[in-house]
C-alpha cells in the first residue's frame, strides 16, 4: 500500500509523481506564459495522452507525417508538468503543443482567460483503472500489491493525478473558464478518421487527405507499439531510471476490465460510480459494442 505513496509529491492536493519533476516550476506554474495558438492535450493518467500527443504532432508538423523528422513525440508534444528533457519551453516555436495531467485549478491561469486550446480526453474509468494497474506494476515499476489493493488506492485517489472523479468533474464543471473540446478514447477507438477530422475542426487545421491518411496510418495501436519515437519505451527509462519490464503501449482495447474486476469489485465500483457521476451528463463508453 505504501509503494506508490512513497513515489509521490503533493500539492494542493493533488499528487503528482515526484522522479520527474521539478517542483520549483510546479509551485510557479499559475504564470507560466500561455500563447494565443499553444494547444493543450489533457487527460487523467492512462486515458490515452501518449495517442493524442502522437496525433497532435502529426497534424501540426509535416516533417512527423512525412517520417522526416527524428523526434521523439514526448519532444513534440512535452509533458508541462514532468519535463524530462529540461527543455525551455519560452524558446520553443508557436504554435506550441503540450499535453499535461494537471486538475483545473492548477494550470496556469492564461489558460483561464480562453488563451490556446483545449482538448480533454477521457476513457471509461474501469479501463484506466486496469491499465494503470499495468503501467504502476510494469512500466514505472512503482506498485508492488495486488489488483485489489490497486482498486482500493485508485477508488481513494492516491495516486498520481488523484482521483479520477475529482480530475474529469473539475475540467468538466469549469469548462466555460476555457476554450476545450471534450473527446473520448472509445470515440477514437471506434472511428480515428472521423475523431482526427473532429479534432482538426476544433483546432481550426485543414488537412488534405492524402495528410489526413498519413495521420491516420500512424496513429494506429500497431504502428504507434512499432515505432520507437512514439511508444515512449526509452523515455520512461530515462525519466524515470528505472528497468522497465512493461509498455506504455500495452492492450489499447474497450472493455478489458472485463478480464480484470471480480463481480464484487465491479459492483463496489458502479455504486461508487453512480454515486459520483449522477449529476454529469458525460457519456462513457464500457464495451467495444
Ligand atoms: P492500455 O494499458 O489499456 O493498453 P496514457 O498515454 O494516458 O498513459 O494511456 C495509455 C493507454 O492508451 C494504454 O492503454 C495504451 O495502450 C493506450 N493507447 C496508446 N496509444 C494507443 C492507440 N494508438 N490506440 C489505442 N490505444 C492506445
Amino acid at each position: 500500500m505504501e509503494d506508490i505513496e512513497k513515489f509521490l509529491f503533493k500539492f494542493k492536493g493533488y499528487y503528482f509523481n515526484r522522479l520527474p519533476l521539478d517542483i520549483g516550476f510546479i509551485e510557479n506554474l499559475d504564470n507560466f506564459e500561455i500563447r494565443e495558438n499553444d494547444v493543450f492535450i489533457i487527460t487523467y493518467p492512462k486515458s490515452g495522452t501518449i495517442w493524442f500527443q502522437q496525433l497532435l504532432s502529426l497534424i501540426y508538423s509535416e516533417d512527423h507525417r512525412k517520417g522526416a523528422g527524428k523526434l521523439e513525440t514526448m519532444d513534440r508534444v512535452p509533458f508541462l508538468e514532468y519535463n524530462f528533457r529540461k527543455m525551455d519551453f519560452e524558446e520553443r516555436p508557436s504554435p506550441r503543443l503540450f499535453s499535461t495531467h494537471l486538475p483545473y485549478y492548477l494550470v496556469p491561469s492564461g489558460l483561464k482567460n480562453k488563451k490556446a486550446k483545449i482538448i480533454y480526453v477521457y476513457r471509461n474509468p474501469k479501463d484506466v483503472m486496469c491499465s494503470y494497474f499495468h503501467f504502476a506494476k510494469n512500466v514505472v515499476s512503482q506498485f508492488t500489491g495486488t489488483f485489489e489493493e490497486f482498486v482500493k488506492q485508485f477508488l481513494e485517489g492516491r495516486v498520481m493525478g488523484s482521483l479520477w472523479f475529482d480530475h474529469i468533474k473539475g475540467w468538466y464543471e469549469h469548462r466555460s473558464l476555457f476554450n476545450i473540446q471534450f473527446m473520448t478514447y472509445e470515440e477514437m477507438k471506434k472511428d480515428l478518421r472521423g475523431s482526427v477530422s473532429k479534432i482538426c475542426k476544433f483546432l481550426g487545421k485543414g488537412l488534405s487527405e492524402e495528410d489526413m491518411d498519413a495521420v491516420v496510418r500512424q496513429a494506429t495501436f500497431e504502428n504507434m507499439k512499432d515505432d520507437p519515437l512514439a511508444n515512449y519505451d526509452n523515455i520512461i527509462a530515462i525519466g524515470y531510471g528505472l528497468n522497465v519490464k512493461g509498455h506504455f503501449l500495452r492492450k489499447g482495447t474497450i472493455g478489458d476490465w472485463k478480464n480484470h474486476l471480480t463481480v464484487e469489485q465491479n459492483e463496489r465500483f458502479d455504486q461508487i460510480f453512480q454515486r459520483e457521476m449522477k449529476d454529469f451528463p458525460l457519456e462513457f463508453i464500457w464495451d467495444v459494442n
